[in-house]
């Protein structure tokens, strides 16, 4: 972990499919519970709640969320600082798992973070601030082909090609709201101004890419099982197909789990009510079956 110091902010993140996810875990008295991704906390103190003794190790590899969600846990909690796919658990097993993926509310907000195109701020994106890959890099430096690819392939832009063609000639891209502009300018002229800003699927990629997202879910995925006790369970929340289909893919072929839910589960209606973020939220959860 860097001992480099950053200031608490205030974190606010509305957790999503939280009932899902505690009936999921069936969490148990005096369990130890991974949440892999603790944000602002919210799943976990729902687990933490959810019934009496119960431990948990939560890991976030945005400083920040750490900093701002430590002193809203009880000192029991075990805080880990970095990528989830790298965790080593010693030689503890958990009775569940959590990972609820992605980026929280306040990175989003929080304009220097460079994550949104509503606000200007430098092409940063990365969510360990200590992580040497930023989208300045990716937008500067990386070839057209490349670029071409990830915006293919994690964002599914249809206009992927042009897009790239339009930065490379308008490098050096200091500022999320000039790439936004330039995203802008090279899609079709009635593509500009609809409902969708069409930077959004750009964005999405970059943010991908820069932070290694599904590289780091397989290897997690990969992993994950084999941290859980016999009856354990492991809950993954995603945003999107491709992490989807990475969640549900890895599910069936490990040997170690058994699918509990055969469809994901969504968000109900009195949710989708309160949480516009909940709207593509899926959640899958599985047990382990085999040591
Ligand atoms: C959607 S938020 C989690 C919100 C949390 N469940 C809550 O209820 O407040 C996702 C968090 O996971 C972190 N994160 C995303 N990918 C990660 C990874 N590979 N390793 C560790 N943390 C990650 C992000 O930094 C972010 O803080």
């Amino acid at each position: 972990m860097s001992q480099e110091e950053t200031k608490p902010v205030e974190f606010h993140h509305i957790s999503v499919l939280s009932r899902e996810v505690l009936t999921g875990l069936q969490v148990k008295a005096g369990g130890l519970y991974l949440d892999a991704t603790l944000g602002g906390g919210g799943h976990s103190r729902l687990i933490l709640d959810a019934a009496a003794d119960v431990q948990l190790v939560g890991i976030d590899r945005d400083r920040t969320a750490l900093d701002a969600t430590r002193p809203t846990l009880s000192e029991t909690v075990e805080l880990w600082q970095g990528n989830f796919a790298n965790f080593e658990p010693g030689d503890r097993t958990f009775d569940g798992i959590v990972a609820d993926l992605g980026v929280s509310s306040p990175q989003l907000d929080v304009g220097e973070r460079g994550f949104s195109f509503q606000q200007d701020a430098p092409l940063d994106m990365r969510m360990d601030q200590n992580a040497e890959l930023s989208a300045a890099e990716v937008i500067n430096h990386w070839r057209e082909v490349d670029l071409v690819r990830i915006f293919s392939e994690y964002g599914e832009e249809r206009f992927s090609k042009r897009i790239a063609r339009a930065i490379v000639a308008a490098r050096p891209l200091h500022s999320t709201l000039g790439l936004a502009e330039t995203i802008r300018q090279a899609v079709p002229g009635k593509f500009r101004y609809g409902r969708i800003h069409p930077a959004t699927r750009v964005f999405q990629a970059l943010r991908i890419a820069v932070n290694q997202e599904l590289e780091s879910l397989d290897t997690f995925l990969q992993r994950a099982p084999h941290w859980l006790k016999l009856g354990g369970r492991i809950a993954i929340i995603s945003f999107h197909s491709l992490e989807d289909r990475r969640v549900k893919n890895q599910f069936r072929a490990s040997e170690q789990l058994k699918i509990i839910t055969k469809k994901p589960l969504t968000a109900q209606p009195d949710e989708l009510a309160q949480n516009r973020r909940s709207r593509s939220a899926k959640l899958r959860v599985a047990e382990r079956i085999m040591i």
